[in-house]
């Protein structure tokens, strides 16, 4: 079997400058490298450089015939089995939203039907435009992969969100989507620790914001942590994982689509348009109420209002995925956070919400207390089904979602039979 290759297309950004690092790290995960450089990366990082540390000859403008002719944008994507972009500029990023095609970068990455991950880099205020965010969200539907940014000084002497991920990230990340890729030159292939491959799962996690006015909105403590670390381990066992996150300060899971939305409303709409799939866990903490009527303009502190927010139910996304009907997901898992009589609330909420499985925690512990579950970083649960309880040791909720992806994996090969 060859190595897998990854087509790394290098953006005008000052962090063109840990291409060669890179490079480096791909090989050391066992993936070769084709280097593409756009004619403003070419100020930061040398071709030379690249094609001595990859290997091979450096790809770099469109009108170059001879490239178009011997090998053409077509064919770099097609000996591709993933393409990273790294940096991604703002400007590249604008480019892929739009589908601009007016370079040999833009116009491959138009042209390809392969999985795509960016590492975008940029000063924090570019990061945080709202045409930025605009376009990462249409990317985001496209299918694009993120990884970063990170955040950090900057070259340009600010603090903040937009320092590229480090190459090591970068390349294991690269690792985890090729082994879900088809591969460019084989038949599709299950490596043996993917046991969800083919298996579509919708994972929703977060708070969700009710606005009451333009500044002001009801939410809660969730920080989105568990479900991230769920989404993120469904996908590490070859899940086809599409995560709807309520607003949360994480970057996007690796290895899974994630669709950022506001409101329990939004979050409804989302996950109804991710219908069908094999398996729903809910780990959003989703307002069970919101403001009857949102003001359009802020609420003054003189005006009647604020002391007097009427509010109406908001819709139960976990009953409605859950109810009885052709699109039931085949494992419905609902989480449930209590403060106190854990166990029994959550046996109600497995009946009452027609679940399969119910994840209950105690979040009695205040957040703000360290060791708190709520924003914390450990997670004390119980897996409960209509068989009984098994009560899991506190742990980090990395673990906790690895432990829970490996029991998703176990119901779907006992179920094998009968689907
Ligand atoms: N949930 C949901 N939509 C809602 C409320 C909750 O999908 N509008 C889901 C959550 O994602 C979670 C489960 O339902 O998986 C439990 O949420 P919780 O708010 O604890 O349930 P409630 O029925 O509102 O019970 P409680 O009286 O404890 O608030």
């Amino acid at each position: 079997m060859s190595e897998p290759r990854v087509l790394l297309i290098i953006g005008g950004g000052i962090a063109a400058y840990k291409a060669p690092e890179l490079v480096r790290q791909l090989k050391a995960q066992g993936i070769a490298s084709r280097c593409l450089l756009t004619a403003a990366a070419e100020q930061f990082v040398s071709p030379l450089s690249l094609a001595s540390v990859s290997g091979d000859k450096v790809y770099e403008n469109l009108f170059d015939l001879t490239d178009e002719a011997e090998m053409g944008h077509i064919q770099l994507s097609r000996d591709a089995d993933l393409i990273v972009v790294a940096p991604a500029t703002a400007d590249m990023i604008g480019k892929m939203a739009q589908g601009l095609a007016n370079d040999l970068a833009s116009t491959t990455l138009l042209a390809t039907d392969k999985p795509v991950m960016i590492a975008p880099a940029m000063n924090v205020r570019m990061w945080e435009h709202p045409a930025t965010q605009r376009n990462l969200d249409t990317l985001r539907a496209d299918g694009v992969t993120l990884i970063g940014p990170d955040e950090g000084d900057m070259a340009c002497g600010e603090f903040g969100l937009g320092r590229m991920s480090d190459p090591v990230e970068i390349a294991a990340a690269a690792k985890q989507l090729i082994a879900k890729a088809p591969r460019a030159d084989l038949k599709p292939a299950v490596a043996p620790d993917t046991p969800l491959t083919g298996r579509k799962i919708l994972v929703t996690a977060g708070p969700t914001h009710e606005p009451i006015d333009p500044v002001r909105y009801i939410a809660n403590r969730s920080s989105g942590k568990q479900g991230y670390a769920v989404a993120e381990a469904l996908a590490a066992l070859g899940a086809d994982v599409h995560l709807i996150s309520g607003p949360t300060a994480l970057n996007d899971p690796r290895g899974v689509t994630t669709t950022r939305v506001e409101t329990a409303r939004d979050m409804l709409a989302a996950c109804q348009q991710a219908l069908p799939v094999d398996a729903a866990i809910m780990a959003a903490a989703v307002a069970d109420w919101r403001p009857e009527q949102a003001q359009d303009s802020k609420i003054k502190k003189t005006e009647a209002g604020l002391q007097d927010i009427k509010l109406t139910e908001n819709p139960d996304i976990l009953a409605s995925l859950a109810q009885a009907d052709s699109n039931r997901p085949a494992l419905v898992v609902g989480f449930a956070a209590e403060t106190h009589t854990v166990e029994a609330h959550a046996n109600d909420k497995l009946a009452r919400k027609n679940c399969d499985w119910i994840v209950a925690n105690d979040v009695s512990l205040n957040s703000s207390v360290e060791g708190g579950v709520m924003g914390g970083d450990e997670n004390q649960i119980h897996l409960i089904s209509k068989s009984g309880t098994q009560s899991w040791d506190k742990m980090p909720k990395t673990e906790v979602a690895a432990k829970l992806a490996h029991q998703v994996a176990g119901f779907f090969t006992d179920h094998k039979e009968s689907q």
